[in-house]
């Protein structure tokens, strides 16, 4: 028996991994994160699967129902959206797990800032304007941001932010980082992304809040930095006709003389 902890990816049904479905497909019991894991996810657990949504349960709950589907030797499907690499809470749980001997795997999925991007049809990296991207949120009531990682300070290296969980804290959001980038500076909100909602503003950070209006939807990335809608940038070296590298071996004395 295997709790598999897995990545329910953005919201797109089929923004889903294979080894995702399939792990979905073979588990018996499926306990999914409320409603950002949507029903074409919930669509793979097999006939008579026993589909738990987790979203009203403590953490002690939910360990009692993977430690019941443990003692029934069931496997388990545990899904949560986007990836699990940020805020999932899935650390606690293997926390859990491991201290009860129950094994486990993990799964990763897409992330929502990267289905963000994909609906920006942006690259958020552009040689020349930033080469560093900081996920990121602002306190919230049940965690509180660790001393030193502020958005001010993220914001003085000019990196760009994707700023999770923190739609409801536009203004501050905004107040806070335009001493940094400037009125002017570019900013894109994507609401569901990868959704059928899904809904984008773009804006300067001087523009945003009227180019917001009153849209009360929670799940939103704030995207702010110099690469969003950029056309004015270096192009990357790597494909430069005069740049010598391993694939592409050039001159009279390349680099990796043996191209493979
Ligand atoms: C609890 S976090 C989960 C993050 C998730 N593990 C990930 O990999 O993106 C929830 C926050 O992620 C962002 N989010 C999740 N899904 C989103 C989507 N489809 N579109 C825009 N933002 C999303 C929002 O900022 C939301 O408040």
């Amino acid at each position: 028996m295997t709790v598999h902890f897995i990545g329910a990816g953005p919201g797109a049904p089929d923004l889903l991994t294979l080894r995702g479905r399939d792990l979905i497909a073979a588990s018996p019991v499926c306990l999914y994160a409320g409603s950002l894991v949507p029903e074409g996810v919930l669509a793979h657990c097999p006939p008579g699967a026993r589909i738990v949504n987790t979203a009203s349960m403590s953490l002690d709950e939910i360990i009692a129902e993977i430690a019941a589907a443990h003692a029934a030797g069931l496997d388990v499907a545990r899904l949560h959206s986007g990836d699990l690499s940020i805020w999932s809470a899935m650390g606690e749980q293997l926390r859990r797990l491991r201290a009860l001997g129950i094994p486990y795997s993990v799964t990763p999925g897409v992330p929502s800032f990267s289905a963000a991007a994909a609906a920006l049809e942006a690259e958020l990296t552009l040689p020349g304007l930033a080469q560093t991207v900081v996920l990121t949120r602002t306190p919230g009531r049940a965690s509180a941001m660790p001393e030193g990682e502020k958005l001010a300070a993220f914001a003085a290296t000019g990196a760009v932010l994707a700023i999770h969980l923190s739609i409801h804290l536009l203004d501050q959001v905004v107040a806070e980082l335009t001493p940094h980038y400037g009125a002017d500076c570019p900013v894109a909100i994507v609401w569901r992304a990868s959704w059928p909602e899904q809904r984008i503003v773009r804006a300067t950070l001087a523009m945003l809040d009227a180019a917001v209006g009153t849209e009360m939807e929670r799940t939103a990335l704030i995207l702010v930095g110099k690469t969003l809608g950029a056309a004015d940038f270096d192009e990357s070296r790597l494909y430069a006709a005069d740049y010598d590298r391993r694939y592409r071996p050039v001159g009279a004395e390349p680099r990796f003389p043996e191209a493979s």
